[in-house]
């Protein structure tokens, strides 16, 4: 049966672009919503043009209240009834309360090699380790950050001259490449690592 995908982004969304796109004729997969903690959120406004629906949750009339703003996720999550979410570029960090009811079910993209440099400003610190190889990994949803089970990588070698700019663009047009095909496996119950080398 076509699994019902829900998307969640806090910025451009070209990730989020690469699935839905990817989304057509015989996948295994189908976005039913995108949701942003965002209203300014671009990846919000390209979703509306392709008439998917879109929903905003705004973090910030919580405060700090983590689970009140999850249980608010949870409520517009429930009226498009996901059988799994996609993270991209969502950039709200999830308690346990919530991914432990998505567990093996919630996905997301880092942009290193996992396990190295989880968090944020991944291309500066590979340049300054002076890595040689550096990409991108799709990973199953933990409460820990950017933890979880690997489910594929995209890897490249860092040119002499690059910037964590240069870095940051080319290791994004290897998350486009890597992201739907990982969804596409994991959609179809294929959770064995996908690697490939740009
Ligand atoms: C990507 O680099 C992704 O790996 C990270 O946030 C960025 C989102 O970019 N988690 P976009 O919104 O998909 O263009």
């Amino acid at each position: 049966m076509t699994k019902r995908v829900a998307i969640f982004v806090s910025g451009g969304g070209s990730n989020m672009r690469a699935l839905v796109e990817d989304m057509t004729g015989d996948h295994p997969a189908r976005p039913c919503v995108v949701v942003s903690n965002t209203a300014d959120a671009g990846g919000i406004v390209w979703a509306k043009a392709q008439g998917i629906a879109t929903v905003v949750v705004d973090h910030r009339p919580f405060g700090g209240d983590r689970p009140a703003f999850e249980a608010a996720l949870s409520a517009a999550l429930e009226r498009h009834s996901p059988d799994m979410i996609c993270l991209a570029g969502f950039m709200r960090k999830l308690t346990g309360g919530f991914t432990d009811v998505w567990a093996g079910r919630m996905i997301n993209i880092h942009p290193s090699l996992l396990p190295k440099y989880k968090g944020l400003n991944t291309h500066a610190r590979a340049l300054e380790a002076g890595d040689t190889l550096h990409g991108c990994t799709v990973h199953e949803v933990t409460a820990a950050l950017d933890d979880g089970p690997i489910l594929g990588q995209a890897s490249l070698k860092v040119a002499p001259d690059d910037t964590a700019e240069t870095l940051a663009a080319r290791v994004l047009t290897l998350e486009h490449r890597l992201y739907p095909a990982v969804l596409r496996r994991f959609a179809a119950g294929i959770r064995a690592p996908l690697f490939i080398t740009g």
